[in-house]
C-alpha cells in the first residue's frame, strides 16, 4: 500500500476542504463548492504527470477498464485478447462489456508478448487489453506493430502500471485509452478509484459521458442536460477525488524513492547468482513498485515462497497464492455469473479450462514478486536482503 505509507496533512487537507463545503459531487452545485473542483483538479494533475491530452477520474480501476472499452467502441462479440497473468478485473471489464476474452501468452516481461497475441488472432479478434503487469510497461514497439498489422484496437489495463513508461511516453497512451487504478493498493491512492487517459477527444468525450450516464456536462442546468448516449455512473465523489488530488501530487516523489528502494534490493539480491530478474524493455521506465525475479524451477519457486513466508517474509507468489492467474480462475472456467453475458449466448472462443499457454505458465510458475515500500531505510533493505538471500540459498541448495 504504497500511497497510504504517505497519507498524512496533504490528503487530511484535501478532503476537509470537501467537508467544509458538503459538495461531496464532482459536477455543478457552484453554490455550495466554493470554487473547489476536485475530481477536476485531479485530471489536471493526470494530464500534468502523464502528459496525456485527457484524464478523466472514475470510481475504481474496473470501471476505467469498462469505460475505456465502451467509449472505443468495443463490445457485444468481439474477441479482445488479453493475458492469463493479470487481476480477474480486466477479464471481468471485457466480459461486462459483451467481449469475448481470447488469451494470449506472455513472456518473462510479464505482459502479452507479440507473438503471443499473433498466434490468436482470428477474424473476429477487434481488439487486445494490454496489461501493463507489476508497475513497468509491456513491450511496446513489437505490440504496436502486430496491432497495427492485423488493424487492432489496443487499450491499455495500466491498473498496477501509474508511473510506469516506455521510452518516455506514459502507458495508457500508446492505444485507444488507458486505465489506472486508485484502489487501497496501489502506488497512489484514493480509497477507491480509477483513471482513464487518452489523446482522442472523441474517446475522452465518450467516456466521460458513458461514466455519468450520458450526461453531455455543457450548460448549468444537470437536470436538463443532453444525453447524447447511454452509460451508467462510474463517477469519482469529491471526497475520493481530493485523497487522489494529495497523492498525485505526491507521485514523483513516491516513484523516485521506489525506484531507488527497487535498485538498491535488487543489486542485493543479485548476490545470488541463480536469479533472474524480469527483463523490462525500458529499464527508465519502471515504476519501481515491484521487484520480480526467477527461481530456476517452479518447485524451487513455490519451495521459496513456502520458506520465505515461514521466516515471516511476504513475497507474491502469483502461481498458487494470488488471485492473479488463470490457475486460480474457476468461476471464469465455468462461467458462473448470475446474469446471462454474451459470452453464454455466443460461446467461449476458447476452451477456457484447457488453455495451451505452456510459456505463461512457466513464467508464473518461477516467478516471485516484492512490493517495495517507500518507507524503507537501508537498514530495513540490508535486514530484509540478508533474510532473503539466507532462505533462498538454503532453498536452492
Ligand atoms: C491490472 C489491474 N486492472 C484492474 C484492476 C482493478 O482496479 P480496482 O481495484 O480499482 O477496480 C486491478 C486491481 O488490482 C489490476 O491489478
Amino acid at each position: 500500500m504504497p500511497g497510504m505509507d504517505v497519507f498524512g496533512a496533504e490528503e487530511r487537507h484535501e478532503v476537509n476542504e470537501v467537508l467544509e463545503t458538503g459538495c461531496l459531487f464532482r459536477y455543478n452545485h457552484e453554490h455550495l463548492r466554493q470554487d473547489r473542483w476536485k475530481a477536476r483538479e485531479l485530471e489536471a494533475e493526470t494530464r500534468k504527470y502523464t502528459s496525456a491530452a485527457f484524464a478523466h477520474a472514475v470510481s475504481s480501476g474496473s470501471t476505467a477498464v469498462a469505460a475505456a472499452m465502451a467509449a472505443s467502441g468495443l463490445g457485444f462479440g468481439d474477441e479482445i485478447i488479453v493475458p492469463p497473468f493479470t487481476y480477474i478485473a480486466t477479464i471481468e471489464g471485457v466480459l461486462l462489456g459483451g467481449g469475448l476474452p481470447v488469451f494470449a501468452e506472455i513472456d518473462e516481461n510479464l505482459c502479452l508478448s507479440a507473438e503471443g497475441i499473433e498466434k490468436v488472432i482470428t477474424p473476429r479478434t477487434k481488439g487486445v487489453m494490454l496489461v501493463h503487469m507489476c508497475g513497468a510497461a509491456a513491450d511496446m514497439d513489437s505490440i504496436l506493430a502486430v496491432c497495427k498489422k492485423h488493424n487492432l484496437k489496443l487499450l491499455e489495463d495500466a491498473g498496477q502500471a501509474l508511473g510506469a513508461f516506455y521510452k518516455g511516453k506514459s502507458v495508457g497512451l500508446f492505444g485507444e485509452a488507458g486505465a489506472f487504478s486508485l484502489d487501497f493498493f496501489k502506488i497512489i491512492t484514493a480509497g477507491e478509484g480509477g483513471l482513464c487517459i487518452t489523446n482522442d477527444e472523441k474517446i475522452s468525450n465518450y467516456i466521460e459521458q458513458f461514466s455519468d450516464h450520458g450526461h453531455s456536462h455543457l450548460g448549468s442546468n444537470r437536470g436538463m442536460e443532453a444525453h447524447p448516449i447511454l452509460g451508467t455512473n462510474f463517477r469519482l465523489s469529491e471526497l475520493h477525488a481530493a485523497v487522489g488530488l494529495a497523492q498525485i501530487r505526491k507521485l514523483h516523489d513516491i516513484r523516485d524513492r521506489k525506484r531507488h528502494n527497487h535498485s538498491y534490493l535488487k543489486s542485493r539480491l543479485s548476490e545470488v547468482a541463480e536469479l533472474r530478474f524480469r527483463p523490462v524493455p525500458d529499464q527508465d521506465g519502471d515504476s519501481g513498485t515491484f521487484l520480480n525475479f526467477f527461481l530456476p524451477t517452479q518447485a524451487l519457486a513455490e519451495q521459496t515462497a513456502k520458506n520465505l513466508a515461514a521466516a515471516g517474509i511476504g513475497v507474491n507468489y502469483w502461481f498458487t497464492n494470488m488471485y492473479h492467474f488463470i490457475n486460480q480462475w474457476d468461476h471464469l472456467k465455468k462461467l458462473e455469473s448470475p446474469f446471462k453475458m454474451a459470452i453464454h449466448h455466443l460461446g467461449a472462443p476458447q476452451d477456457y479450462s484447457n488453455l495451451d499457454i505452456p510459456i505463461s505458465q512457466d513464467v508464473v510458475g518461477r516467478l516471485l514478486s516484492v512490493g517495495t515500500k517507500v518507507t524503507w531505510t537501508k537498514e530495513d533493505m540490508d535486514k530484509l536482503a540478508d533474510q532473503m538471500i539466507d532462505v533462498i540459498r538454503k532453498t536452492i541448495g
